[in-house]
């Protein structure tokens, strides 16, 4: 059977895959990848400080190498991701005596880089996450997050990376992006956040829920107000990092609990699945608010949750298992 997730779904909307270079060589990795989705993500090649490690040097070819991918053989691309607090290099901040640089000088940097970066796979990429995770967790009341962009530049930084990025492509959709969407205070704050964007004029087109959930979050509920919310404000809603953990979210701590046990038992498989089916019900069921659903990785066989929170504790959070082979939630995904 050739039918892919990408068939199945043909007729909601894309599905996508984070993906690193060494995956696009020819071998079962790329077979997969081409049989089951229509989009990709870099999964890191993109982000700051892989892409541009010193502020005249840019590392461009893993990066190519994933665009070369994309448009031969006729995939959707979303970049990830322009601006972010963390796998951010360096020398953005600092001066050549090692002091923190000025609101202008950090600010011009930040537009060449978007400028080089969203020119260089102009066509290529159909969508950029602009900004990722600029709004912090936890209940108290304040917006931005305390990024060095934050603390150098205020609050602007968020809208002048969005404008900087619509002039190197006003064709590009362009995304904020953010995770624990579902939390009714942060998704509060990341609506104000937005809708203060929208409402001054800025070029924004849509808000990525990364969806990295567990098999205990979100409930149907929360997962409906978010995109319902969002959608509300008229823009695209996109799920950009999807991923199901099988450990329970208070085992978020960097300590490996004994229950922990790297082990991927029949019932995690079937809470799993079921959770899958969950998710994906609601998300046909709103498809004419979302416009892509994208894995953050081919399958169990390589996961950032191998190494998050917990270092070295396997997880098993995708569609597929470690040798690629469909699971239990894959089923329930493609039946309908
Ligand atoms: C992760 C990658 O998957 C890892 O390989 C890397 O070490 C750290 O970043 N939110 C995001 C993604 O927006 O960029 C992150 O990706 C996962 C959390």
């Amino acid at each position: 059977d050739t039918k892919g997730l990408k068939d199945y779904y043909k007729d909601y909307f894309s599905i996508g895959v984070a993906v690193n270079p060494r995956m696009l060589d020819a071998g079962a990795e790329a077979d997969l990848i081409l049989t089951q989705f229509n989009s990709m993500t870099a999964e890191n090649a993109m982000k700051m400080g892989p892409i541009h490690p010193e502020e005249n040097r840019y590392n461009w070819e893993p990066a190519d190498k994933i665009a070369e991918f994309a448009v031969k053989n006729g995939l959707k691309l979303r970049g990830h991701t322009l601006c972010w607090h963390n796998q951010t290099p360096n020398w953005l901040f600092t001066d050549a005596e090692g002091k923190q640089v000025s609101k202008e000088v950090l600010l011009a940097r930040l537009k060449k880089h978007i400028f080089e970066v969203v020119n260089r796979y102009k066509g290529a990429i159909y969508a950029w996450d602009v900004v990722n995770e600029a709004v912090p967790d936890g209940n108290g009341t304040e917006i931005y997050r305390k990024s060095k962009f934050y603390e150098i530049i205020g609050e602007e930084y968020i809208e002048l990376a969005f404008r900087y990025a619509h002039e190197a492509d006003p064709n590009a959709q362009l995304f904020y992006n953010d995770y624990n969407t579902e939390d009714k205070v942060k998704r509060e704050k990341i609506y104000q956040l937005v809708k203060g964007l929208l409402d001054k004029g800025v070029p924004i087109h849509g808000v990525g829920l990364q969806g990295h959930w567990s098999l205990y979050e979100p409930t149907a509920q929360e997962l409906e107000e978010s995109i319902t919310k969002f959608a509300s404000l008229g823009l695209k809603v996109q799920i950009t990092e999807l991923d199901v953990s099988v450990y329970p979210k208070e085992h978020t701590s960097r300590e490996r609990k004994d229950t922990d046990k790297a082990e991927f038992t029949p019932e995690m498989n079937n809470k799993q699945a079921a959770h899958y089916k969950m998710l994906f019900e609601i998300f046909r069921k709103h498809k004419d608010k979302i416009s892509g659903v994208t894995f953050w990785n081919l399958s169990d066989r390589y996961s950032w949750l191998d190494n998050f929170p917990v270092r070295g504790r396997k997880d098993f959070p995708l569609l597929f298992d470690q040798n690629h082979q469909p699971k239990k939630a894959f089923w329930e995904v493609v039946k309908f």
